[in-house]
């Protein structure tokens, strides 16, 4: 905790921004409530991404009450891998990664067999929003497994490394790839012990990371450095992140996106909440940079420019590179 303090401390100089400033200076006032069910329900965010023309993984089908359970093994059909979530869910909890069949039976991500009883009785738990935001009743997705790009095969422990832009109004502001470990089951979220790593916005090359709150260089479980790490097609990351606010109308959010082996990037799901830990594992504030955008869009506004997801990009690149100019 002390660490914790020390290191949050340490980060106010360089314009760390905390909960209350970012819920009244960012979330309420960039974020129409109206439009908080497109990106809190992810079956709704996965049908306007496919109308955007946005690559999302597949949805093999969706389970609303009870008496469609049955429709579990005709939805699953010939497939061997695939994701159960709850449509409402948050942080990973009650996602089940299914990565293979076995005798009758199914295999986790991480090795443990299930039945298909105990995957319906996840499914009613679902239903009854047991992992929903909100806690009222909730739906099932069921949807294609992302088969990580083997570029994370040497930093990541199982499951699928996710890529986080936060993006304001448009404007990519900072960036964090979560690799999964041995403790996270598969799953790349902070809270259930993934670890955060930076990325420099302008290259795509990741730097140090923090595991449970902790300065690390290393992946624990394959002891390979995180840091040094080029993502690939990082331009495209950022251009799908700057596209999303055409998407969603959300003014301030956290974009999760992957990297599929075969089909590439993938948008995974839209926070309208962003968390702050993303500051730690860039080692560096968002407020000095939230403020430049700020200042930038009120320039436009004087003379009538609005700029394209392709222009963001370039100017949060320009701007915001750890490697490139002055940082911030
Ligand atoms: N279709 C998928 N294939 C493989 N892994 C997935 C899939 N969907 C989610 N995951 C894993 O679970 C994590 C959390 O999923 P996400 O959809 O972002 O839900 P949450 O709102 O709970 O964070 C992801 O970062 C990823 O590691
Ligand atoms: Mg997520």
């Amino acid at each position: 905790m002390i660490n914790l303090w020390k290191r949050w401390k340490a980060l106010e100089a360089k314009g760390i921004m905390g909960i209350n400033r970012r819920n009244a200076d960012y979330v309420l006032k960039y974020n129409k409530r109206s439009l908080y069910p497109i990106v809190d329900d992810k079956i709704i965010t996965k049908q306007r991404a496919i109308e955007a023309g946005i690559h999302v993984p597949e949805m093999y089908g969706i389970i609303e009450t009870e008496k469609e359970i049955e429709k579990l093994e005709q939805i699953i059909g010939e497939h061997s891998d695939f994701v159960i979530k709850p449509a409402q869910g948050a942080g990973g909890d009650g996602i089940l990664v299914i990565a293979d069949r076995f005798e009758g039976r199914y295999k986790t991500v991480s090795g443990r067999i299930v039945t298909h009883e105990e995957i319906e009785y996840h499914i009613s738990s679902i239903l009854t929003g047991l992992y929903s935001l909100g806690g009222g009743r909730d739906r099932a997705l069921i949807e294609y497994r992302v088969k990580p790009d083997p570029i994370f095969k040497s930093i990541s422990y199982e499951g699928v490394p996710d890529i986080r832009i936060i993006v304001l109004m448009g404007y990519p502001v900072m960036a964090m790839l979560r690799l999964p470990t041995r403790q996270s089951s598969g799953k790349a979220n902070l809270h259930q012990g993934a670890i955060g790593v930076g990325v420099d916005l302008t290259t795509g090359l990741t730097l140090r990371g923090t595991w449970l709150n902790n300065k690390i260089a290393k992946h624990p479980d394959t002891t390979n450095p995180v840091d040094g790490v080029q993502l690939p097609d990082w331009d495209g990351f950022m251009k799908l992140a700057a596209g999303c606010y055409e998407l969603c109308g959300l003014g301030y959010i956290g974009v999760d996106m992957v990297l599929d082996e075969t089909k590439g990037p993938l948008i995974l799901e839209l926070n309208a909440r962003p968390g702050l830990n993303i500051q730690i594992a860039n080692d560096c504030g968002l407020a000095l940079r939230t403020h430049k955008i700020e200042a930038h869009l009120a320039d436009l506004k004087e003379r009538g420019i609005q700029e394209t997801p392709t222009e963001r990009m370039r100017f949060a690149q320009e701007l915001f590179g750890r490697v490139s100019t002055a940082a911030v």
